[in-house]
């Protein structure tokens, strides 16, 4: 049985209804044969600047498509997907919400990628693959749920080969005080462990990496979540989106980020570490 933060961190997830909700939603989205993975894209990147961010930072770690890669934190799966598609790696993804496992599999399945791809409900304190068996690991907005960053990134280092990179892509605190809640990732604070950038590059040295790309971007991000909120609420909800994921509370957790994201209270910052 997970602790109980990892087990609070489910249920703001894995909400009822939910594999039901999404898959009934990619059926009538995209019919019932086989579907290219981009037309997910409004369900299955659920970070701020969606699959545009994606493409941008698995474009800086040189990946090859010999390469096994480790997505921690996967949710749906679109990020593990995309290294699968676009890099033609071998990629394993681990979430904690048994749901959004259950719901990338079936996507894996649908998209024709399931033979390259192992999706696995579990912990990112705890991986389930041993010493250096994976070339390269991403982490995209997983970290704000984790308090124990010591040993997130702990684990990252020890799963993965000499030279392999870990790219963390995460929403950090910004200089100005006064965070606000709900947001996408958490109802209340008591889920919610933002760390500064500073902070989050020592974390990730101090696991034993050496830092290769550090950017904030909080401005693409920001200028891309904007213009997806105008999208919205001139069109209304599509058939496949956000809304399925974060409920009847949405608006307001994206409010309260995108006023967070001006207002200075937290940013978006890119690392890469390559492992010593
Ligand atoms: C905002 S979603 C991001 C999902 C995915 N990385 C993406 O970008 O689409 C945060 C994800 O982190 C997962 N998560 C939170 N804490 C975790 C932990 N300790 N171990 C594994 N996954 C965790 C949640 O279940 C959720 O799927």
């Amino acid at each position: 049985m997970p602790p109980a933060a990892e087990t609070s961190v489910i249920s703001h997830y894995g909400t009822p209804g939910l594999v039901e909700r999404v898959i009934r939603a990619v059926d009538e989205a995209c019919g019932a044969g086989p579907i290219d993975p981009k037309a997910l894209s409004a369900i299955d990147e659920f970070h701020v600047g969606g699959r545009a961010a994606t493409a941008y930072v698995i474009a800086t770690l040189g990946l090859t498509p010999d390469m096994a890669v480790l997505d921690i934190g996967c949710g749906l799966g679109g990020v593990a997907r995309y290294l699968a598609k676009a890099c033609g790696c071998r990629v394993a993804g681990i979430d904690l919400t048994p749901e959004y496992i259950e719901i990338a599999r079936a996507l894996n399945e649908r998209t024709g990628l399931a033979d390259r791809m192992e999706m696995v409900t579990g912990s990112a304190l705890d991986l389930p693959w041993p010493d250096r068996h994976f070339d390269a690991a991403v982490t995209f907005h997983v970290a704000m749920n984790i308090e124990d960053r010591d040993r997130m990134y702990a684990e990252a280092y020890r799963v993965l080969k000499p030279g392999g990179v870990l790219a963390v892509y995460d929403i950090t605190k910004g200089p100005t005080e006064g965070l606000r809640y709900p947001v996408p990732w958490a109802e209340t604070a008591a889920t919610s462990f933002l760390v500064t950038p500073t902070e989050t590059r020592r974390l990730v040295e101090a696991a034993g990496f050496q830092i290769v790309t550090e950017e904030d971007r909080r401005a693409v991000a920001m200028e891309h979540h904007r213009s997806r909120v105008a999208a919205l609420s001139t069109a209304g909800p599509p058939v496949l989106g956000m809304h399925l994921l974060q409920g009847t509370t949405m608006k307001q957790k994206s409010q309260n980020m995108i006023a967070m994201l001006e207002g200075g209270q937290i940013t978006i910052t890119l690392l890469v570490g390559r492992r010593v």
